[in-house]
């Protein structure tokens, strides 16, 4: 050991800014607000079912009766918006074209009149608009010779908005990721008098891993091939400004990515790109991930899930899709 000083970092010292919690909150830079979160439902017809998603630990698909107790409760928790999906209560109801995607009689349609009736305009009611549940072959669109067909698809697509819309959808976000679709859907909607309807447009979707547990609650896995025809190879981030851009001149009010944790740098760049609201869909394998590390002791979930939804935050994520919610904010995790 020498006897010389130790070193000194001088003026500045960026600790100051960490010294205690109330200095560290004072200078955060991230904030996130309960209202700033949507949350995913899976509707089930019967009215007092629930039927846990195995892959997804806490979360369950929910009869209408069961859901409405679940959105009240977020409701008191600041969680103002929700999302729902829904497949057919038989999949002997699947068909070629997926008709029964726009069904008045549908679950997701109901479960919509039920929460607006019950709760108004507290509540925020979007739709995922898609025919992947409902195709026998679970193809978000029309399949002609093993090929997903873009322009026959768009009609059904434009059917299945415009059953939410009437059923007095506040949303709908089409989740296809065909060709022209936000342009066909405004138009649709525009023409059966709900030009006030917004559109939220999954417009930079990944062809993702990460989809897996979503697929086994939606019923909704491609019976051959995959999804790489119409969604987004994982290589490219120019492509997202293509599609952003697209969805933003065919009439989006809102654009989103999906995945979120694997696509920050995607998020950040739409952001900087369009000034419509962004959100980012933080998807069933990126939560089933944290749930089952966590299960195993292997992770502390409070502190990982924080980090992940800041990190959304961060990027430049305005409304944040996630399964996470209810429990950050029950656990005070942000
Ligand atoms: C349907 C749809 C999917 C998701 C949302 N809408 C699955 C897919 O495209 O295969 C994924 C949501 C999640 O994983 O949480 N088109
Ligand atoms: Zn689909």
């Amino acid at each position: 050991m020498s006897d010389t000083p130790p070193y000194s970092p001088g003026r500045i010292r960026p600790r100051r800014l960490r010294k205690n919690q109330v200095v560290r909150d004072l200078v955060a830079e991230t904030h996130i607000s309960p209202s700033q979160f949507i949350v995913p439902h899976f509707v089930l017809g019967a009215e007092n079912e629930e039927k846990a998603i195995p892959s997804m630990p806490g979360i369950s698909e929910l009869g209408i009766e069961n859901l409405v107790k679940n959105v009240s409760a977020d409701l008191k928790l600041g969680i103002r918006s929700v999302l729902l999906f829904g497949h057919p209560d038989d999949a002997t109801h699947k068909t070629p074209d997926g008709k029964a995607a726009w069904d008045q009689k549908g679950a997701v349609q109901r479960a919509v009149r039920r929460l607006k009736s019950e709760f108004g305009n507290d509540l925020i009611v979007m739709t995922d608009v898609c025919l992947c549940a409902y195709t026998d072959h679970g193809h978000c669109g029309i399949v002609e010779n093993g090929y997903v067909l873009n322009d026959a698809s768009l009609n059904p697509l434009v059917h299945t908005a415009l059953s939410h819309a009437e059923a007095g959808a506040d949303v709908v976000a089409p989740s296809d990721m065909m060709d022209g679709r936000i342009a066909a859907i405004r138009d649709g909607l525009d023409q059966g008098g709900h030009e006030n309807v917004i559109l939220l447009a999954y417009a930079v979707k990944y062809a993702s891993g990460y989809y897996g547990p979503f697929r086994d609650a939606a019923d909704s896995a491609p019976d051959r091939g995959d999804r790489q025809g119409y969604q987004m190879d994982p290589r490219n981030l120019l492509e997202a400004l293509r599609e952003a851009e697209l969805d933003e001149q065919e009439g989006a009010d809102i654009l989103m990515v999906k995945p979120a944790l694997a696509y920050l740098d995607v998020i950040q760049t739409v952001r900087n790109a369009s000034t419509l609201p962004l959100a980012a869909y933080n998807v069933s394998g990126e939560y089933a991930a944290v749930k089952a590390a966590a299960a195993n002791g292997w992770l502390d979930e409070a502190k990982v899930v924080r980090e992940n939804l800041m990190a959304i935050r961060r990027a430049g994520a305005d409304q944040i899709i996630t399964y996470h919610a209810r429990d950050a904010i029950k656990g005070k995790w942000l």
